[in-house]
């Protein structure tokens, strides 16, 4: 597992994705009031970044054929995607975001 970070809380634009690449895997990020979330960023459908989706609440649409996922668990919750995404771990520090790796997924 490694830890890395990302920014500062302040750089997040808010109800909106944010692309970054860590080591090999490419990520969206999403702020949502106070809270952040990290999901693959490759569609499980097609090829699409969720990260240029459109934010509801606890989803993203992706911005290709607009199947849903959630944000806190990468499920897949409306079709034609039935795949989950991947899920990363989030955490705040002294105003920074930190996303959390696991370099054998
Ligand atoms: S590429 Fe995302 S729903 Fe088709």
């Amino acid at each position: 597992m490694t830890r890395v970070r990302i920014a500062p809380v302040a750089d997040f634009p808010a109800e909106a994705g944010l692309r970054i690449e860590v080591a090999d895997h490419r990520i969206a990020m999403f702020r949502v009031g106070a809270d952040f979330y990290a999901i693959g960023d490759r569609c499980s459908h097609a090829e699409a970044s969720l990260a240029e989706g459109e934010v509801f609440d606890d989803e993203v649409e992706c911005p290709r054929h607009g199947a849903a996922f959630g944000l806190a668990d990468g499920e897949a919750r409306t079709l034609p995607a039935t795949s989950p995404v991947p899920v990363y771990e989030v955490d705040v520090e002294d105003d920074v975001v930190y996303l959390t790796i696991d370099e054998e997924s």
